[in-house]
């Protein structure tokens, strides 16, 4: 899949909804009900980082539910990669890009939404065909400011920007014309979690749904 592909799919994927929750999952029971609960609350994309044992097995049981769109987050490198494809994942995150990395999503055929956080990592993206990249990490890298300077020079990419984004400050990032979507930790706190309180996680989805 060449990156221009990629980008295209990516597109398609940050379009579904105005927030992509980035999650971890620690138990494995939770990855299904969580997944329905985020879904039923009208966000379909889900990021499931790679950070967990549990993780791999968590995109395969979120794979089966309904009106999702499972995706791996946290590709670091090409087994990464390798192990998201097999897992069901129908799209990537990294937090950056490397040769590698890039190679083995276009090896595996796995639409990836590679990070930037400056003007020449993204214009080495671009140069490759990657039109939607992730802007990471969000807020601590200029947050919506610098996404919107980046507008003027380079509007052709647009961007998922995750870190740091919240209810509070999301607005700020989805008025601008290059943000398809942003993605954040804050649909799916670790205390609801915890209490496997789902009808909570469908409300903060609804909310985030809301916010387009
Ligand atoms: C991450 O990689 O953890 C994401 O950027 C999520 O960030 P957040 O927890 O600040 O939403």
């Amino acid at each position: 899949m060449t990156p221009a592909e990629q980008s295209l799919k990516a597109a398609e994927i940050c379009r579904l909804a105005p927030v992509v929750p980035v999650i971890v999952v620690e138990d494995l029971a939770h990855a299904a009900p969580l997944a329905r609960a985020l879904v039923a609350g009208g966000l379909p994309a889900l990021e499931v980082t790679l950070r967990t044992p549990a993780a791999l097995e968590a995109i395969r049981a979120m794979a089966d539910v309904e009106g999702g769109v499972v995706g791996a987050g946290t590709l670091l490198t090409p087994a990464d990669v390798k192990a998201a494809k097999a897992a069901g994942a129908k799209f990537g995150v990294s937090p950056g890009a490397t040769d590698r990395l890039l190679d083995a999503c276009a090896e595996y055929d796995l639409p990836l939404l590679p990070g930037a956080a400056t003007a020449s990592e993204i214009m080495a993206l671009l140069e490759k065909g990657y039109t939607v990249q992730k802007f990471f990490p969000a807020e601590q890298a200029g947050g919506a400011p610098y996404l919107k300077s980046i507008g003027s020079p380079i509007p052709q990419v647009k961007f998922c920007p995750t870190g740091g984004i919240s209810l509070k400050n999301a607005r700020d990032y989805l008025g601008l014309s290059n943000i398809l979507c942003v993605g954040g930790s804050w649909v799916v706190p670790k205390d609801a979690l915890a209490r496997g309180d789902w009808a909570e996680v469908t409300r903060l989805a609804a909310e985030a749904r809301a916010l387009r």
